[in-house]
């Protein structure tokens, strides 16, 4: 599954891979412990936008190293920076572009997952761990708060409690806790985690692409709209799927007791 040799939108610090309509995208920075620079998330949004439209890619992994998925922003590139460097420099626009995908996103976390990293994790569609991965938004030992959607996206994956926690103490959470409180939604062993991914992935590419789209595009409503909104937007899109030739294939592949193929149309 990550067997493949390196695609051409690799980068000395992001290795990127396809295989059966799963693109993997490895931050690759070990000495660092993936520690998310400019350059390394200038890689990585141009590489997930630029297979954002190449059709086919069905679904994105975003994957670290066993043992750091991403240790956060990169700390040394600005101890030193005034307001107005990090203002000029705004590197969490980076991470904002990820916000343009439209193909299911999944991460895949083992290892150290704190602050930026955590941060760009929960950004994804989809946040799956192996039983070694720590949940963290240690910024608080930095004497700054989180800054890519730390604050928002944990208070509403793990409610106010367990992230005001995490966010005032700097402490970190294990992959069973993550799971119990809702950040992330598998965990498997560390020595079967990159099978059952590239399993849980290749089931997702298999899906029609555009029902996935739709399905994302829905449930991230239920965090933006209220919810007599929600169901309007959810129920427009359910309709308007009827007019693919994969909710015709789905639904006789059905009938007629068989697998469906879809093709995105
Ligand atoms: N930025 C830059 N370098 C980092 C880094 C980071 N976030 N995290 C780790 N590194 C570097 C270390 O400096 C070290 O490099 P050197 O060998 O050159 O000294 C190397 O990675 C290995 O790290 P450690 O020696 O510290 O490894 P460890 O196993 O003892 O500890 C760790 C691991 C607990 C993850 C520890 O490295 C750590 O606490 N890292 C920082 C975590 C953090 O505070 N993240 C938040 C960053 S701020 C942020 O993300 C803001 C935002 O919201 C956008």
């Amino acid at each position: 599954m990550t067997t493949q040799s390196p695609d051409v939108l690799s980068t000395d610090e992001l290795i990127v891979t396809r295989a059966d309509g799963v693109a993997w995208l490895r931050l690759n920075r070990p000495k660092a412990l993936n520690a998310l620079s400019p350059s390394l998330m200038t890689a990585l949004t141009d590489a997930a936008l630029a297979l954002d439209a190449d059709p086919d890619v069905r679904v994105m992994v975003l994957i670290g190293s066993e043992r750091a998925f991403a240790a956060g922003a990169d700390i040394k590139e600005m101890a030193e920076a005034s307001p107005v460097d990090m203002l000029t420099r705004d590197t969490i626009a980076l991470w904002d572009r990820l916000r343009r995908v439209r193909k299911p996103l999944l991460a895949a976390v083992s290892g150290f997952c704190l602050g930026g990293g955590c941060e760009l994790a929960m950004a994804c569609d989809l946040l799956v761990a192996a039983d070694n991965a720590v949940f963290g938004q240690p910024e608080i030992n930095l004497g700054v708060i989180p800054g890519a959607g730390g604050t928002q996206r944990l208070t509403r994956a793990v409610g106010k409690a367990l992230a005001m926690d995490m966010i005032l103490t700097g402490r970190q959470i294990s992959a069973q806790e993550a799971l119990a409180h809702g950040l992330v939604s598998r965990v498997w062993p560390l020595e079967v985690f990159e099978e059952e991914v590239g399993e849980m992935a290749r089931a997702i590419a298999a899906k029609a692409p555009m029902a996935l789209r739709m399905a994302t595009e829905s449930v991230d409503k239920a965090f933006e709209t209220s919810l007599a909104e929600g169901l309007d937007a959810e129920r427009q899109r359910f309709y308007g799927l009827f007019a693919t030739e994969d909710q015709k294939e789905g639904m006789k592949a059905f009938v007629e007791k068989r697998p469906a193929r879809f093709i995105g149309r």
